[in-house]
């Protein structure tokens, strides 16, 4: 032990989080074969755009939707003990603000349009620092059980509340397996007349032991280094190098998402940059890693390590940034993932809403009312499905906070169609997106499909609104 790892930070609650009497449910909610459409009126022909590999692939990523304490002490419990190489982190900052993510509400017609603020989550003031450390500290010890012997963690803070956090972290890792702090500058936004403006955020890596994954990362040389050459300043044994120069660990050349139309910008708060998670990713796993973000947000690091091909696990308990990061990686066409749920007492899942046995809307909860599906067979071996959402409302107390009563197709984000729901998991096998942003009537809320051709049907439908909620239907179909 170094002499510095004596000193360690102190408050009066310190360790008192336990888990162990805490008894963990996990459901697989969906899985998901990205296949996307947002067309109106042509056949969307599952056999030409899945090859008819309709759930064959394993899955490369795991969204959790989760406390993530609860999620470290399943994957703890279930196997992946010193399995990831790398942990990147963006956790609440204590920074006194309440996070949401506004989207516009718009009607074509008559060009009415509205916005609708949604809480993501809610982060700690200065008051609330006890509270603060009590969150991070167990967690950031089960990071440690979770990293591989070559795995990182990268941690991500501003000065609110990273200096706090890196003498936890040196408790927990030992100052002697403190790699870098990097900072990551940025411009934009408003500033203070009464201090510099706060503009870099800072990344504290740490190593699980000596022997961490690290490929160096290289940036631009400088139009001056270009123009003179090394040589001539630093004598004959330098030379410039095809790469570039090998990063130092401060980063200016990545600027924050800050246009509202940056095509990366999910209107997501705190959202962070590709190119810095892509960074991360690259200097500290190799390809077929599996790396995890346990506040993962709008979904960045599984959209970038999908990308880069690690294997990826990621987790928020938020259902907008729940949402966002499974629309994200839908969009993304990735190979197929899982949305599964972890909570610390057994809920069974929401009664599905039969055809059959209509329910009747509650005056609170959400529904979804489909019309009775149409299939007329096409040829000896397929049929053609027509799909089409009648209704649909959002819960009550969502609804209050609009200032009109805005269409159905207004509040829908996006929907999802199983076609052979086995009661159980829904199998996401075809999904219909906006093509924009903003939440305008111009959703299809009809899809014909050509299916395998077969004496029963059993579809589910999923829809997700703009609130965060999911509502689902299944339909029965026989000859
Ligand atoms: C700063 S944001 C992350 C943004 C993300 N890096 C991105 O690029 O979009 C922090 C996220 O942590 C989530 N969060 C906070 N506490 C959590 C907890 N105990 N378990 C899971 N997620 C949590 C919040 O809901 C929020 O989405």
């Amino acid at each position: 032990m170094l002499k510095e790892d004596k000193i360690k930070l102190h408050w009066d609650s310190k360790g008192s989080t336990i888990l162990d009497e805490k008894e963990i449910a996990h459901q697989t909610i969906e899985f998901i074969n990205p296949c996307q459409t947002s067309s109106n009126d042509s056949i969307f022909d599952l056999w030409i755009q899945k090859n008819d590999q309709v759930r064959t692939e394993e899955p490369n990523g795991r969204i959790f939707r989760a406390d993530n304490l609860l999620l470290m002490k399943f994957l703890i419990d279930n196997g992946y003990r010193e399995s990831f190489d790398l942990i990147y982190i963006d956790p609440p900052y204590l920074s006194s603000s309440a996070y949401n993510s506004t989207v516009k509400i718009k009607e074509t017609a008559n060009n009415t349009s509205d916005y609708v603020s949604r809480p993501v989550f809610l982060d700690h003031g200065t008051d609330g620092m006890e509270e603060y450390l009590n969150h991070i500290y167990p967690r950031l010890k089960m990071m440690k059980e979770l990293l591989s012997v070559k795995g990182s963690l990268f941690v991500h803070l501003d000065w609110h509340i990273s200096h706090y956090v890196k003498i936890l972290l040196d408790e927990i890792f030992s100052s002697a397996n403190f790699i870098n702090e990097i900072v990551w500058c940025y411009g934009g936004g408003s500033g203070s007349k009464r201090h510099f403006h706060r503009k870099h955020d800072m990344i504290l890596w740490y190593g699980k032991d000596k022997e961490y994954i690290f490929h160096p990362q290289y940036r631009p040389y400088t139009a001056g280094t270009l123009e003179r050459g090394l040589t001539r300043v630093k004598g004959d044994k330098y030379q410039l190098h095809q790469e570039g120069a090998l990063m130092q660990d401060w980063w200016t050349d990545i600027n924050k998402i800050l246009s509202p139309t940056a095509a990366e910008n999910l209107k997501f708060p705190t959202q962070k940059p590709e190119a810095l998670l892509k960074r991360i990713i690259l200097a500290a796993s190799n390809q077929g890693s599996l790396v995890a973000d346990f506040y993962a947000g709008s979904g960045t690091m599984a959209s970038v390590s999908q990308e880069l091909g690690r294997r990826w696990i990621i987790c928020d308990e938020s259902p907008i940034a729940i949402q966002t990061s499974l629309e994200r990686l839908i969009k993304q066409g990735v190979g197929p993932f899982t949305l599964e749920e972890i909570s610390d007492a057994y809920q069974p899942p929401a009664e599905p809403c039969f055809q059959m046995r209509q329910r009747e809307p509650s005056p609170v909860a959400s529904y979804l009312r489909m019309k009775p599906p149409s299939i007329q067979p096409f040829n000896e071996s397929s049929a053609l499905m027509l799909l089409i959402i009648e209704d649909y409302k959002a819960q009550e107390s969502n609804l209050a906070s609009l200032k009109e009563d805005w269409g159905f197709k207004n509040l829908i984000d996006f929907w999802e169609v199983d076609l052979n729901y086995d009661g159980n998991i829904f199998n996401s096998e075809v999904q219909v997106l906006r093509d924009k942003k903003v939440y305008d009537d111009s959703l299809s809320t009809s899809i014909k499909l050509r299916v395998p051709l077969r004496n029963e049907y059993q579809v589910a439908i999923k829809v997700y609104d703009i609130f965060g909620d999911s509502t689902m239907q299944v339909l029965e179909w026989s000859k």
